[in-house]
Order: C-alpha cells, then sequence, then structure tokens
C-alpha cells in the first residue's frame, strides 16, 4: 500500500501504521470523520466521498484549512519560495548548497547551524504578530526541532531551529496533500470532538475514526487527557454506537509497565485488532513492547 506522508509530519502520527489499520474500515464512507485530525495521516490514505477533519488545537486545524485554501502545488510554491528567500532561510529542494566549511564543522548539526537566525528571526516575526501568519507558522514547522507544535504559557512558539530543511520529502508530502484535497470534498472544523458533528446530521455511511491523546502514554497533546475525559470518550462512542454508527480508535492498552484499565475493560465488548506497534518514545530503552491496538465497533 502506498501511503502518503502529511505535509504537518505530526509527532505521533499515524503514518507507519496506515497500511495496519486502513484496511479494517469499511468500504464504501460517504463521510470520514476524524475529530482528532493532528497531522491527517489517517484521512489522506482513506478512501472516502467526503471528509471531515476536526482538532482543537486552532494552530492545527487552522494548518490544514490553510492548505486547503491554496490553488495548487505551484502557486504555493512560489509562496514559500519568496518567502523562504525574504527570510534567508536555505532550502535543499530550492537548490542551495551547505558551505564545506559548515559541514566539516558541524558534520551531523549543519542544517539547524545554517537556518538558526534566520529561523529565530521568523519566529520572532510570528510570535509579534496578532493575527496568525500561517505559510510563516508552516515554514516554523518544517525548518523547527523534530517538526514540533509548541507553545510556551503566553502563547508564543518556542521551538528551536531543527536540524531538517524544506527538502524533497516535504514537497513531496505538499503535492500529495493538494492533490488529495483537489479531488475531495473536505470540511475542516476547530473545536472539542463532540461538537465536530451532531449526531442526528451525519449521512448514511458515515464512519468515524479517532486517535485520542492517550491516558498511558506521554506526549505534548496527552498532558490534558486524564480518566474522566477517557470515561467520556468512551459515553460519546457508546452514543454512536447506539446511534448504529460505525467507528474505531487508535490506542495503546500497555506501555511500559502501565496498562490501562478503564480501556482493557471496557473494550471487551467490541472488537480489538492488535498493531504491530511503532511506538517509540524517548522515554523507551526498548525492553518492553506496548501493545498497540485498532478497537471498532463493527465486524
Ligand atoms: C494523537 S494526535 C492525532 C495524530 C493523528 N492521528 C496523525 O496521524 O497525525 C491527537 C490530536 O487530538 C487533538 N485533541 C486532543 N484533545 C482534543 C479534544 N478534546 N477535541 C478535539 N481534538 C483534541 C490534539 O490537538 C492532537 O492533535
Amino acid at each position: 500500500m502506498k501511503v502518503i506522508r502529511s505535509p504537518l509530519f505530526y509527532v505521533g502520527d499515524k503514518a507507519k501504521l496506515v497500511p495496519q489499520i486502513v484496511p479494517h474500515f469499511p468500504k464504501d464512507i460517504a463521510l470520514f470523520i476524524e475529530p482528532f485530525v493532528g497531522g491527517g495521516s489517517i484521512s489522506i490514505n482513506s478512501p472516502a466521498k467526503a471528509y471531515l477533519l476536526n482538532d482543537f488545537n486552532t494552530h492545527v486545524s487552522g494548518l490544514h484549512a490553510w492548505l486547503l485554501e491554496q490553488e495548487n502545488f505551484d502557486i504555493l510554491m512560489r509562496k514559500i519560495e519568496g518567502r523562504i528567500r525574504e527570510i534567508g532561510l536555505k532550502s535543499s529542494f530550492l537548490g542551495d548548497a551547505i558551505p564545506e566549511e559548515l559541514k566539516t564543522e558541524f558534520p551531523k548539526t549543519y542544517f539547524a547551524h545554517q537556518n538558526k537566525a534566520a529561523y529565530e528571526s521568523l519566529r520572532a516575526l510570528f510570535n509579534q504578530g496578532t493575527d496568525k501568519d500561517f505559510l510563516d507558522f508552516y515554514l516554523l514547522l518544517i525548518f523547527g526541532f523534530n517538526r514540533m507544535i509548541r507553545f510556551n504559557g503566553s502563547g508564543e512558539f518556542n521551538v528551536p531551529v531543527g536540524n531538517v530543511d524544506f527538502n524533497s520529502n516535504v514537497a513531496d508530502a505538499l503535492k500529495n496533500y493538494l492533490n488529495w484535497a483537489s479531488k475531495s470534498n473536505i470540511q475542516v472544523k476547530a473545536g472539542d470532538y463532540r461538537k465536530a458533528i451532531e449526531i442526528e446530521d451525519l449521512p448514511i455511511n458515515s464512519f468515524f475514526y479517532f486517535d485520542p491523546p492517550y491516558l498511558i502514554a506521554q506526549a505534548e497533546y496527552n498532558k490534558s487527557w486524564g480518566e474522566s475525559e477517557e470515561l467520556e470518550f468512551f459515553n460519546y462512542l457508546d452514543s454512536l454506537t447506539n446511534a448504529n454508527v460505525k467507528w474505531a480508535f487508535s490506542n495503546v492498552l500497555t506501555y511500559r509497565d502501565q496498562t490501562n484499565k478503564l480501556l482493557v475493560d471496557w473494550a471487551q465488548k467490541h472488537q480489538v485488532v492488535d498493531l504491530q506497534s511503532n511506538y517509540i518514545s524517548y522515554h523507551d530503552n526498548g525492553d518492553k513492547k506496548p501493545r498497540e491496538v485498532l478497537v471498532k465497533n463493527y465486524e
């Protein structure tokens, strides 16, 4: 299966699990709803007649909305190239060579050294602006450390420069996303997952895929998710099941020494598919494999 990478290169994205997850989805989907969309790796790789993408992080949903506004790849690339030149960033895709002295002096981190000053001035400009500029935000993401999205308590984007650049993989991801978008009917929303759509408004053959924060694993977006959020989420899934709506969701049942007991109990009444886990964390020492699963309410 050919997998399209999301242009958001989302930390913890599901790109590697697409071949294991997507074949379990229903074949004929009228509306594919992804209420915790993040980078959207699953949506962009799932055939459907229409899509509804939602994320309560307005920077994430805003990036999708901004990408969907773009006319085509060539016009977007011209805007990106113009801004990269204006700011003084260097990009291998745009043919910028790395000076040999920089490669010798910093054999593993020359991209970061090359772009640090320009990146920091772009970040300062972005943080000064009241109306967020998504082209600048996208460039901060692409040139930022681990392609992370992170803000400090005062709402300032605070990711340092990364040892990455705008390369051909980045360009391919953009092109593929815009190609998918041009052939699809896509709506983006920013809010809590329960507000993405009213159950009464669902067309026949709607399907939900959820990738919520995990109760027992650590990531930036997992911090606000505790036991009460987990139980509310199960209630929401139950309400969909009661309305005869199909759904599937990704999660981890065990992670290092922890077990998500709430999920183990609740999942007994559903189908649980084991996945070959790719869950890697910088806390891991690799001696204990997490149990990563897809839970679904249909055969
Ligand atoms: C695990 S990530 C999704 C990653 C995605 N599957 C991918 O492949 O890129 C979970 C997302 O849920 C969002 N989120 C967390 N709580 C939410 C809520 N209550 N309602 C809507 N979105 C939420 C976070 O902002 C985050 O982007």
